[in-house]
């Protein structure tokens, strides 16, 4: 179990994970500083591969994918895998899970997050973590992530920077959660969020994505905000019947 120790030098600090995700079996959040980001590089290579790609990235790039691994097996590790193997990288850039687990990881400058499970209550699960947006990347982005019925809808109490980024990052966790269903890109507009009060949402389907993903179906969600971030999760349950 050596391989997951927190590295020696605390380049990287455990935090409590900022959203309550019922019946997933392994949740790691950790803290980076961005002046660390070398030092992290450094430390973590001597015990995780990086895919051939990104062998001349920049060590920023380097870190975050690697912290992200690191705690995607951390996470393994609690959930039950005592050996966890190394989580390798599809062709687009997602994760490869071991047979039998499911699970996503999200980076932002400062937190890397990682959650697993075994397919059952849900068959998919993506998490995201974004800063807030600025006002010139909304103007930017906001027809682009948003549908119109979305930019009728913002709730008059929430401010227009945090309501698109919540937005935005919620439909990349849908995103994470599908893909490996899917196995195909899909934009902003497939899916319509909606604030339920409270951290949670729903995304609702505008377009059929997958025989088991049919235009209308609603997928639960949560986020939080904390400081000058969001983090969200977005979850498909598969009905029984
Ligand atoms: C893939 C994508 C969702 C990643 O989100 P991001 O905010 O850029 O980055 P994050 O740090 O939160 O997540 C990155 C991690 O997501 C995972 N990831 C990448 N592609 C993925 C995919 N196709 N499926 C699942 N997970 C994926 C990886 O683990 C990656 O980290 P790593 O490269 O270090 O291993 C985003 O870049 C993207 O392409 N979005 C466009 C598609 C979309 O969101 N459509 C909206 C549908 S309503």
């Amino acid at each position: 179990l050596n391989s997951l120790q927190a590295p020696r030098q605390p380049h990287f600090e455990r935090e409590p994970s900022p959203l309550t995700l019922e019946q997933i079996l392994g949740y790691v959040t950790v803290r980076v500083s961005p002046e660390n980001y070398l030092a992290l590089c450094e430390e973590l290579k001597l015990e995780l591969p990086l895919p051939p790609n990104l062998e001349t990235a920049v060590p920023k790039r380097q870190a975050l994918y690697l912290a992200g691994r690191w705690c995607a097996r951390k996470a393994l590790q609690e959930a039950g895998l005592f050996e966890p193997p190394m989580i390798g990288t599809g062709p687009v850039g997602e994760p490869l899970w071991p047979r039998g687990w499911l699970g996503s990881i999200t980076h932002s400058q400062t937190h890397v997050s990682a959650a697993v499970f075994q397919p059952g209550n849900y068959s998919g699960l993506g998490l995201d973590n974004e800063i807030i947006m600025s006002e010139k990347t909304l103007a930017a982005v906001k027809s682009r992530i948003s549908t119109e019925a979305e930019q009728k809808q913002k709730p008059t109490e929430m401010s227009e920077r945090l309501y698109y980024s919540l937005l935005f990052s919620a439909k990349e966790s849908l995103y994470k959660a599908l893909y490996p269903t899917v196995q195909r890109f899909f934009d902003f507009q497939a899916a319509q969020w909606r604030d339920l009060g409270s951290g949670q949402c729903e995304l609702q389907l505008t377009q059929t994505l997958h025989p088991e993903l049919q235009q209308g179906l609603c997928l639960p969600g949560l986020y939080q905000q904390i400081g000058d971030q969001v983090f969200t999760a977005v979850f498909w349950c598969k009905r029984a019947d």
